[in-house]
Parts: C-alpha cells; structure tokens; sequence
C-alpha cells in the first residue's frame, strides 16, 4: 500500500519541468474536481471559482487508499482552500496537501497554470 502512496511527491513551481496540458478550461466544472492521468499518475484538477485559482493534488486519498479526491467536495477553511474525501471526509489543504481532520500524510499538490485557455499541470517526472 505504501509504495502506491509513494508515486506521489509534490512538485514546487520552480522545479517543474514540464507543464503537462490537460485540457481546456471548458473541459473543467466549476468549484468541483476531475481526474486526469498523467503517466502512471491520477491527478485530481480543481477549479475554485469562487477563488478564482486553480488545483491539483492526487487523486489518491491516504486514508484507505483510494483514487477519489476528485469527486470531493471543495470550499476553504480560513482562506485555505481544501478538499474533502468523499468516502470519510477527511480534508486535505489544496495549497501545501496537508491533512487538516487527522493524522494522515499528505498528500501530493502540483502548480496549475493557465495559458490560451489551456489548463497547464506542472510535473518534473
Ligand atoms: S478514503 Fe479518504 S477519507 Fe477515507
């Protein structure tokens, strides 16, 4: 079960090395989550419209293991803006993926860019 959590390490914008599009900004709800899969990677993508940013995060909650964050609920605690697992409602920071409701690891974020209408996921793997 590690070794899966160990696929995702966050990636800090000043070492990407590729921003990886996955999409066009349509191809996204609002103030809600999708998957896309980037090599061997699941990739949760959020647009906080509300916020008017953008997130990314894997899509695999720590909790149980389970490839579900993006189909949580986002919304912010104090001005962070977070997710919420689906399956037990743990909350994870979209901002540095710290887990906010329990003693879990954290989970993986990437930068998100916009470009032309382009949604722009930043790896350096
Ligand atoms: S699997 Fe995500 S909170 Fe339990």
């Amino acid at each position: 079960m590690q070794n899966v959590l160990d696929k995702y390490e966050s990636v800090m914008e000043e070492k990407v090395t590729y921003w990886y599009p996955c999409g066009h900004v349509e191809d996204f709800p609002e103030n809600a989550g999708a998957c896309i899969k980037y090599k061997h990677a699941q990739i949760a993508v959020f647009y906080f419209a509300r916020m008017g940013k953008w997130y990314a995060c894997q899509n695999l909650c720590p909790h149980k293991v389970e490839m579900v964050l993006s189909r949580g609920m986002i919304g912010d605690a104090a001005g962070i803006a977070k997710v919420a697992c689906p399956m037990h409602k743990h909350n994870f920071s979209l901002e540095d993926g710290t887990c906010l409701t329990a003693e879990l690891p954290a989970i993986a974020t990437y930068p998100v860019k916009i470009e032309k209408d382009q949604v722009l996921v930043g790896f350096n793997f």
